[in-house]
């Protein structure tokens, strides 16, 4: 049982911090594979709260290493400030590894993904505006400054350059902005050099020699399936692929390793900036399930948008992915409905359609097919045990599995560690 990934069914924020934080006791090495500082992820340790953006959920575990993977882009003085933060509240984050192949966000890209969103207007995607894509588009272009360049300044100064020719170009003729200066910002990142140095490593040979020693590895998503840049709802996705793959080359760990995918699926969908959602609600239900699902975007503060479960996607999740698993998490937000609505099909253009369509178009077209499974009002927050919840939670529970095509193997029925059914051990 070496690796394991656990990651995002939906479009993010299905509680991959509570589940990643749950087996983080049990694992050696909590890794971050993709995304950067986007993410918000939400962990409850008895009456303390943590947001962590971008470090591994895993740091909360004393005896897990942490290891942010070459995939990842980081924002140095966000991933500074979150340490200090965590240290300043008693955690340990000596163990702390970071790969020197991962990319970094530098202020100019936090600026370019501001412009830009500004500039596409109506169009908008609707970011973070953390310099998430931009930083990914320059690592494709190979434009990128990975976290090694900060300890050779001749190679910072003449890359800062190479990425600065262009984007001085656009800023100012374009974007009618001042022209960034290429010296103060290879002296701001010379700054973090040091800081950082303690934690930069080979994470790939570590990660390989630990899955060698049969240790247990856990791979942690950001964001989720359908804001993935290749599977996800395009253009209205993130940078990078959050999806099961994505592990692999954003740690350097080859697919035979992975024994087990594990999808973070919420009882209910929420999406937060632009784009396609078919079981979106706009009525009192939409805002019961924002108020009691306290749905407000940890990253942005954001009201995130919500509706009711949808399971074309959570079948293409099981697809995409190869899950082996589900989680799924939140039951406890839905306690109260007589009748719970549960999309099991679309229709688009008056046919009826069972997986999800590959065509943008057809998306944005898809209205939901909805199938009223019967509520429960009883409180579930203290159910151990499958058996504990009431027969149509159970119901609600089976059904979901029926059509999402994978074992639920654990049901959240509240924020904290313990607030969680255990059906199938996942090590
Ligand atoms: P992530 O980005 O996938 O880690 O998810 P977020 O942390 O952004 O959002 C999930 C929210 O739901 C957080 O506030 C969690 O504390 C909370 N949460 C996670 N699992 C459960 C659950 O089973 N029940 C309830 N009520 N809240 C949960
Ligand atoms: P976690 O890990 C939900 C969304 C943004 C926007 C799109 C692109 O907490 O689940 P980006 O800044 O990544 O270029 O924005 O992706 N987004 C998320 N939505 N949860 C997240 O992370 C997200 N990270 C990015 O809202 O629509
Ligand atoms: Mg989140």
């Amino acid at each position: 049982m070496p690796a394991l990934v656990l990651l995002g069914a939906q479009w993010g924020d299905e509680g991959k911090g509570k589940a990643t934080d749950l087996l983080g006791g049990s694992v050696d090495y909590v890794v971050r594979y993709q995304g950067g500082n986007n993410a918000g992820h939400t962990v409850v340790v008895g009456d303390q709260k943590y947001a962590l953006h971008l470090l591994p959920s895993g740091i909360l575990s004393p005896g897990c290493t942490p290891v942010i993977g070459n995939g990842v882009v980081v924002d140095p003085s966000v991933l500074l400030s979150e340490l200090s933060g965590l240290n300043e509240r008693g955690v340990d984050t000596s163990k702390l590894l970071l790969s020197g192949n991962a990319h970094i966000i530098t202020p100019y890209n936090v600026t370019v993904d501001k412009v830009t969103e500004r500039f596409l207007g109506k169009r908008k995607i609707g970011t973070t505006g953390r310099g998430i894509g931009p930083t990914y588009a320059d690592k494709i272009n190979r434009v990128g400054i990975r976290v090694q360049d900060l300890y050779d300044e001749s190679i910072l100064t003449q890359k800062v350059e190479a990425a600065l020719d262009i984007k001085n170009q656009v800023l100012t003729k374009l974007y009618n902005r001042r022209a960034i200066a290429v010296d103060q910002v290879v002296e701001e990142l010379l700054a973090y050099a040091e800081k950082l140095r303690p934690y930069v490593s080979d994470t790939v040979l570590v990660l390989n020699q630990a899955l060698e020693e049969d240790k247990v590895v856990l791979f942690e998503g950001g964001q989720g399936t359908l804001l993935d840049i290749d599977h996800g709802t395009y253009p209205f996705v993130t940078s990078s692929n959050p999806t099961a793959g994505g592990a692999c080359t954003g740690a350097g760990v080859g697919p035979t390793k992975i024994s087990r995918v594990i999808g973070i699926l919420k009882a209910y969908t929420t999406r937060v900036g632009a784009g396609p959602f078919p079981t979106e609600l706009f009525d009192e239900d939409g805002e019961a399930l924002r108020r009691i699902g306290g749905e407000r975007g940890v990253t942005t503060g954001r009201d995130r948008r919500c509706g009711w479960f949808d399971a074309v996607i959570a079948r293409y999740a099981t697809r995409v992915n190869g899950l082996t698993d589900f989680f799924l998490t939140k039951l406890d937000v839905l306690t109260g409905w007589e009748q719970i609505p549960v999309c099991v099909a679309y229709e688009i253009d008056g046919k009826r359609v069972e997986e999800l369509p590959y065509s943008q178009t057809d998306f944005h077209h898809a209205k939901p097919v909805y199938e009223m499974l019967p509520g429960w009002t009883e409180d579930i927050s203290k159910a151990k045990s499958f058996s504990d919840l009431p027969k149509n939670a159970q119901a609600y529970v089976k059904a979901l599995e029926e059509m999402s095509g994978a074992p639920i193997s654990a049901i959240g029925v509240g924020p904290g560690r313990d607030e969680t059914i255990e059906i199938n051990s996942f090590l």
